[in-house]
């Protein structure tokens, strides 16, 4: 009885890893757990007195359905200054997260037949989301480093091409598209009128002398095929908060504020006042948790390479490695599955994200659960 539709659905292995893994650690086993997509500090103290300030000063009904002016203000002002992107109050609007976003921007701009380019590696809600939309996903490799090129996504334009989809810095593998690609791919999506869902809510986490740049920061022309995606979640540590935003062309802005009222209306007023404080507010935490980021990033690249069997990249960005395993022999659900149950650790399966061969380990942990992960995985390794 239920909808093909839905059932078309892959679970994510995100999920599900994480709920095993949650599951064995209440069950009292001492589990590693790499799997998280979250930051593991704590939302600052200022965006949690805004949001205890707006509770007590009964901000609590309901918004417009695209969110509070205030913050759509706060978010155009936030464009212009860290993006040098120019939208309009009128070009934005406030979501229920970023997964809610992206997926009104796919539900406004995908129809049956369209082909979406989506370059893999990629972020398991992706794939899903095209196919909810009707449309077909269609992926494009961006080969050992992971670093997309504008011939790779040439390569996959067809006259059905309606999307393409960026997100840079990468989840799963922390790659950054260099900035001259970049100017590439928007005269491609220029030359062949196709929009593009920039998802940009790893843009803080860009480490060393990466530089990340907005794509529709280049010019107007690309700004009106480009849907800007992000969200409060990964940059202040504001994962259960659930908001999101994107700046876009009025006539994306209005079909996807037309879907979200009649689903799920505005994003709940006390967190977009905590939104309001994390973008307008003291960004200092910001600072220190990517700070602290980076320092673990370091550790993590070196340490899984002195490994037998496994070699790594040097994630530019996010919170992510993505080691290649293939020499342990292993496929990557195998070794995901075992690893959890010989060496309590968790990790998820490259076949995930469109890309066998690899795990995808996050290091939002502290530097004590990284050594102990890492060694478990070395002396795990070192007995097979
Ligand atoms: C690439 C990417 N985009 C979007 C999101 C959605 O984040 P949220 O819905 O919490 O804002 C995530 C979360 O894991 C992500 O990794």
């Amino acid at each position: 009885m239920i909808s093909q539709r839905v059932k078309n659905i892959a679970p994510s292995a995100t999920l599900a890893i994480d709920a095993k893994a949650k599951q064995l650690k209440k069950e009292g086993k001492d589990i590693v757990i790499f799997g998280a997509g979250e930051p593991d500090f704590n939302t600052p103290e200022n965006i949690k007195q805004a949001a205890k300030k707006a509770i007590d000063n009964n901000v609590t009904r309901y918004t417009p359905v695209g969110g509070m002016p205030e913050l759509k203000k706060a978010v155009a002002d936030k464009f212009r200054s860290f993006n040098k992107i120019s939208y309009d109050p009128s070009e934005i609007i406030i979501g229920c997260g970023g997964k809610h976003v992206l997926y009104n921007a796919m539900m406004a701009v995908l129809d049956k037949g369209d082909e979406a380019i989506l370059p893999a590696p990629y972020w398991v809600s992706f794939e899903e989301m095209i196919k909810l939309a009707e449309a077909k996903p269609v992926f494009c490799d961006t080969g050992r480093d992971f670093k997309l090129t504008a011939e790779n996504v040439e390569e996959k334009i067809t006259k059905k091409t309606k999307l393409l989809i960026l997100n840079s810095p990468s989840n799963p593998s922390g790659a950054i598209i260099e900035p001259s690609e970049i100017k590439k791919i928007a005269k491609l999506a220029v030359d062949n009128n196709f929009y593009v869902i920039s998802d940009e809510v790893y843009e803080h986490f860009a480490y060393g002398n990466k530089e990340f740049l907005s794509i529709a920061s280049l010019n107007d022309e690309i700004k009106k095929l480009t849907i800007t995606c992000n969200s409060v979640s990964k940059t202040y540590a504001m994962t259960g908060w659930r908001i999101g935003y994107c700046g876009a062309s009025k006539e994306v802005i209005n079909a996807m504020e037309n879907l979200q009222g009649h689903s799920t209306s505005n994003p709940s007023n006390i967190a977009q006042m905590a939104a309001l404080e994390a973008l307008t507010g003291p960004q200092d935490s910001v600072r220190l948790m990517v700070k602290a980021f980076d320092e673990r990033r370091k550790f993590v690249h070196k340490r899984l390479n002195e490994i037998d069997g496994i070699s790594c990249i040097e994630p530019e960005g996010a919170f992510y490695a993505f080691p290649n395993i293939e020499e342990t022999g292993m496929n990557s659900m195998d070794f995901a599955s075992r690893l959890l149950d010989e060496a309590l650790v968790a990790v998820v399966p490259g076949a995930a994200f469109g890309k066998e061969g690899h795990v995808r380990l996050s290091y939002a942990a502290s530097m004590h659960e990284l050594e102990k992960g890492l060694d478990r995985i070395d002396n795990w390794i070192k007995k097979k």
